[in-house]
């Protein structure tokens, strides 16, 4: 009897906590035991176009497609274009002197090994709509509202 009401005590405060508004995985709008298809991957913008940055120290987006571009121990297809040494032949922009700095500022001969993997940072973009919604305000935005600029 005790361990009855004890098993009544514990199902009254876990059906306090039990939420049905959304589905748990809001991505795929299922609920985590539900197996369905997932949604098209967004086509990868490829306008070779700089879009615009949210904030000053924000690294740029890709404006290219990165598809099959292999970044691991022994290549970095990154650098085969974005390279000091490569830039004149593919036209792209040199990584910055940022790339070549350890943790303690000093610079490097080589591209740092803490900016080595480039998609833990840049990233591409897709034509898509957002997941969640976004109220992201930029300090320009802001400072106009405000009246401060
Ligand atoms: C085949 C050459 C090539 C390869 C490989 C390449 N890029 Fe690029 N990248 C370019 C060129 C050229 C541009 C200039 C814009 C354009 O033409 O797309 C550019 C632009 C960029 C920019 C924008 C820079 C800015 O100032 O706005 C970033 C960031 C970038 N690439 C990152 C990468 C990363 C990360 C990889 C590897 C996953 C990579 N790129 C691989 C050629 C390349
Ligand atoms: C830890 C984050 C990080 C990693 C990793 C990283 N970057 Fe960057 N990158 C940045 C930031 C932040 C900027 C903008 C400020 C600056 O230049 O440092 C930038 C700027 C750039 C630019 C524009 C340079 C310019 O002068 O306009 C290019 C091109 C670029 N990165 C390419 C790469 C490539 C290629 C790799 C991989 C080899 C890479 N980055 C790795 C953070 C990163």
């Amino acid at each position: 009897m005790k361990n009855c009401k004890r098993l009544l005590f514990v199902l009254f405060i876990l059906s306090a906590f039990q939420v049905t508004a959304e589905p748990i995985n809001p991505i795929l709008k299922s609920e985590i035991n539900e197996e369905v298809a997932a949604p098209p991957i967004g086509k990868t913008l490829n306008t070779d176009l700089k879009q615009k940055r949210n904030y000053p120290m924000q690294p740029p987006l890709i404006p290219h497609q990165t598809r099959d571009y292999q970044v691991n121990i022994k290549v970095n297809k990154c650098m085969s274009c974005h390279s000091r040494s490569r830039t004149e032949e593919s036209q792209a922009p040199m990584v910055s002197v940022t790339h070549f700095m350890d943790r303690d500022g000093n610079f490097l001969a080589e591209i740092s090994p803490r900016r080595y993997f480039c998609e833990q940072c840049h990233v591409t973009q897709s034509d898509v709509k957002p997941v969640v919604e976004n109220t992201f305000v930029d300090i320009d935005s802001m400072l106009k509202k405000t009246g401060k600029e």
